[in-house]
């Protein structure tokens, strides 16, 4: 049984396919759990640090925590911290650290999770790095799988939209490389996979990449939506060619197999039309509430209660 004690949840490369299905199943554990409330984590406290805007991955953490009876403190934007002092996110760290067991980092630059990481002595979870990663939504995506389709292996699998930019994908893909997939990555020409995500995950899953959504939707048994990422784009004028480049109707989905599952990380602009929602197709709600149990089960995992 892998050990989680102390760990850091820096990148999903750092967890091979046995620490991620060991995450899964206590995910499973979690879930009465979510309901009926716990004092595993009681006099546990988690300290959210997060530099870029939020709604889902700072409440479900904070949620995660309140649920297994841990506390909560943090801060959801850097205004009214000494951040705007100029103090560095080491120093923030080192600050930061004695008031809780464990650090949750949301920061716009690549790397910063890491380096979190580094400085800390608690485990830090890292819940966005820049365009780069996030290994707990890829975790929650993964769970929601296997939830709503019994199985990860041997899916036909999307993922649509914004490939380069789009941190949840770039986990995603890295984590579904070790099960038996394959992937379509769906995109325009400018928004391709990350060329280092793309040649490692191809080492070990068949890995097509296509503009035609239309041609592939079909083949798909998860057809994982996400968000153009306007806030990464340098020149807003590439934003502007590419931004609606895919949208999902439930006409559209008509198309689909009976039994696909569509995803997205939210929040959602205007790729997955409103008329989606309404189908036994959408999922993306329901991967919100499993985003609380797969939280739950990284915090007592990583806090050393299960
Ligand atoms: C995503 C993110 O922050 O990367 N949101 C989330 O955590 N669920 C996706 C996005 O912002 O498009």
């Amino acid at each position: 049984m892998p050990s989680f004690t102390g760990r850091d949840i820096v990148s999903i490369r750092d967890l091979p396919r046995p620490d991620i299905d060991h995450i899964l199943d206590t995910a499973d554990v979690m879930e009465p759990l979510a309901k009926a409330g716990s004092e595993m984590l009681h006099g546990k406290i988690m300290a959210t640090l997060f530099f870029e805007p939020s709604t889902r991955t700072r409440l479900s953490f904070e949620s995660a925590m309140t649920r297994l009876g841990g506390t909560a403190l943090g801060f959801a934007e850097t205004k009214g911290t000494s951040v705007e002092k100029g103090e560095n996110l080491a120093d923030t760290v080192r600050v930061v650290e004695n008031y809780a067991d464990l650090l949750v980092v949301r920061h716009p630059l690549e790397g910063a999770a890491r380096m979190a990481a580094e400085f800390s002595k608690m485990p830090v979870i890292n819940a966005g790095s820049g365009a780069e990663e996030h290994p707990t939504q890829a975790l929650l995506d993964l769970y929601t799988i296997r939830k709503e389709l019994g199985a990860i292996d041997g899916l036909n699998i999307g993922l649509i939209g914004d490939l380069r930019f789009g941190r949840t994908v770039h986990s995603l893909a890295y984590a579904l490389s070790q099960y038996k997939v394959k992937l379509f990555l769906i995109s325009p020409e400018i928004l391709k996979m990350r060329k280092e995500v793309f040649e490692e995950v191809s080492k070990h899953v068949t890995a097509k990449e296509t503009a035609s959504f239309h041609e592939h939707i079909r083949e798909l048994d998860v057809v994982y939506m996400t968000r153009v990422q306007k806030e990464r784009f340098a020149d807003l004028a590439e934003y502007e060619k590419v931004k609606g480049s895919y949208r999902l109707t439930a006409e559209e989905l008509t198309k689909a197999k009976k039994n696909a599952i569509v995803m997205h990380p939210l929040p959602r602009v205007d790729e997955v039309a409103a008329d989606v929602d309404t189908t036994a197709h959408a999922k993306y709600f329901q991967q919100v509430q499993y985003g609380v149990v797969l939280r739950m089960a990284l915090l007592a995992l990583v806090l050393g209660a299960v």
